[in-house]
Formats: structure tokens, C-alpha cells, sequence
């Protein structure tokens, strides 16, 4: 499938999505937004691929948020809630892709392009990056889920700062805030991020997907439900093919060969 705003290859068993509007710094506008969700349906359908990295185009900006353009016309509040509730949908649509997504910060990752970034599973960072959430300074406020993911980050009292302010920090601060995993310099970020899709894609596919869910879903409850959930997926693992396979190849002393079953 061809896109206008995104670019979309294959690497193994590694979908690279680049975000594709350098001009404009790769700005969220709704179209890129409907094409990514085209492009994670045409992931998650397709079974030879097992992890996938986002990222953008150029080496100014991962992304530098939604399209300003876009927003100074929205013509009501129901029109700006859609808005929300749109990139809200797109965020489930990556959480419940069983497949990790790994964030390649390679520039600005500015309002929703942070929120983008924030929900995928892992972020990988370029040293040259700066983050941030400016949307205040526009007289509005995160609204793709970025008020919560960065709570859940941070805690609320930098969640806060960061918002409230609109300040833009540099990759290494968002390391020490837990806000980016690894920090790597900018050159070698795409061969990083390319190394840590093919170990994921490598791993038994049915331990990845049930990690990424413990993780999801377990974050929003309570201890011991968390817990029980994490019970559920672990038992059915133990009942796959694959547990078996991992665990007489320890045994056997070889390397196991996973089959997805
Ligand atoms: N939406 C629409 N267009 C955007 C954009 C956005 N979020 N961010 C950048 N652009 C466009 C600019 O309008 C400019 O287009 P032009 O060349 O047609 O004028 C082009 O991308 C380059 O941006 P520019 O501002 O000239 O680059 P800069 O190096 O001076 O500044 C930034 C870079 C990222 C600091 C600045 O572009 C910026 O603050 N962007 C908005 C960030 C933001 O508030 N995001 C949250 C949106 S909710």
C-alpha cells in the first residue's frame, strides 16, 4: 500500500513506518493520522511482521506536534473533543496491536508528536532531540492521552511542570524522567532502533504480545487484579507449543526455534 504522508518498508520481520511531511516538520495533520491507522490494520494482519518502528522523516523532527493549521480552524468543541477522541482510538489501535512498537525519536517530538511516542511501548531517542508537551503556549492543552501517559510516567508534579510550562527538554532529561529509554547519538538511532526490533521480533511472539498486555492493561489496576490478570496470560503461555520448545531446548542444550503456537 502506497501512502501520501507516511512511508512504510519492511526489514525482515521489522515494519519501519517513517512519518513523512519534513517540510512542515512532520506535523500530525488528520490524513497522516487516518494513514497510520491504515498502516497498523495492514500490520496487524500481516503475520510475518513482528515488531515495528515509528519515526520520522529528515533529521529535524520525529514530530512537531498536531497540525497547528488544522486547529486554529476547528469549528466547535464537539469538533475539537472528535479530535481527541480520534487519537485516542489510534493509541488503543497500538496498544492492542500484539506486536512492540518502538518510538526512533530522531528530532522534535513536540506535543502530539510526543503523545505519539508515548504510546508506543519503548522510546528510543537521538542525543539531538527535545521533547515536550507546548500545547499551553497555544492556549489549549495535550489531548492525545499526553496529560495520562506522561502522569503515568513521571508522577503528577513533573507531569504538571512540563505542561504547564510547555518547556522543551533534551533527550538526555526525558532519560532521567523516564520519559525515553535509551539515548543513543543521533547517526547510529535508526540502526539502534532496527538492532531492538530484530532482538523483539527474535523472541517467542506469544510471550511479546502477552508482556505488552500484562504491562497495559495491568498499569490501570489494582495490585491484585494486576496480578490475576498476570496469572491468566502466564498459564495460557505455559500451555503453548512454544513454552515447550523454549524450555526442553534449555534442557537440551540448543537453541529453541519458535513457532508462534
Ligand atoms: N503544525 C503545522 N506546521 C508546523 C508545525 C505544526 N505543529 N510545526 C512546524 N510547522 C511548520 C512551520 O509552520 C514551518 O512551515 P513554513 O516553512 O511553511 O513556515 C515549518 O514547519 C518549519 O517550522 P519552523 O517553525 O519554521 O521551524 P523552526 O526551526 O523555527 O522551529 C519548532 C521549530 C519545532 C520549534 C517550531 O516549528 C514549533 O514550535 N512548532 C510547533 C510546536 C508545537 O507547538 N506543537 C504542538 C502542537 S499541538
Amino acid at each position: 500500500m502506497s501512502y501520501q504522508y507516511l512511508l512504510v518498508e519492511q526489514d525482515g520481520p521489522v515494519a519501519i513506518i517513517t512519518l513523512n511531511r519534513p517540510q512542515q516538520l512532520n506535523a500530525l495533520c488528520q490524513a497522516l493520522l487516518r494513514e497510520l491507522e491504515a498502516a497498523l490494520d495492514a500490520i496487524a494482519a500481516d503475520e510475518n511482521v513482528r515488531a515495528v518502528i515509528i519515526t520520522g522523516a529528515g533529521e529535524r523532527a520525529f514530530a512537531a506536534g498536531a497540525d497547528i493549521s488544522e486547529l486554529a480552524q476547528l469549528p466547535s468543541a464537539t469538533a475539537g473533543r472528535e479530535l481527541a477522541l480520534r487519537s485516542h482510538r489510534l493509541a488503543r489501535k497500538m496498544a492492542d496491536l500484539p506486536k512492540p512498537i518502538i518510538a526512533a525519536i530522531n528530532g522534535y517530538a513536540l506535543g502530539g508528536g510526543l503523545e505519539l511516542a508515548l504510546a508506543c511501548d519503548i522510546r528510543l531517542a537521538a542525543d539531538t532531540a527535545q521533547l515536550g508537551l507546548p500545547e499551553v503556549t497555544l492556549g489549549i492543552m495535550p489531548g492525545w492521552g499526553g496529560t495520562q501517559r506522561l502522569l503515568r510516567l513521571t508522577g503528577p508534579g513533573v507531569a504538571k511542570l512540563l505542561m504547564m510550562t510547555g518547556e522543551r527538554i533534551s533527550a538526555q532529561q526525558a532519560q532521567q524522567l523516564a520519559i525515553v529509554e535509551r539515548v543513543v547519538p543521533q547517526a547510529e538511532l535508526l540502526d539502534a532502533a532496527k538492532h531492538l526490533a530484530h532482538t523483539l521480533a527474535g523472541m517467542p511472539p506469544l510471550s511479546i504480545a502477552a508482556i505488552k498486555e500484562a504491562v497495559n492493561r495491568g498499569h490501570d489496576m489494582a495490585l491484585d487484579d494486576a496480578n490475576a490478570f498476570e496469572a491468566g496470560l502466564f498459564g495460557a503461555l505455559t500451555a503453548t507449543e512454544d513454552a515447550k520448545e523454549g524450555t526442553r531446548a534449555f534442557l537440551e542444550k540448543r537453541k529453541p526455534t519458535w513457532r508462534g503456537r
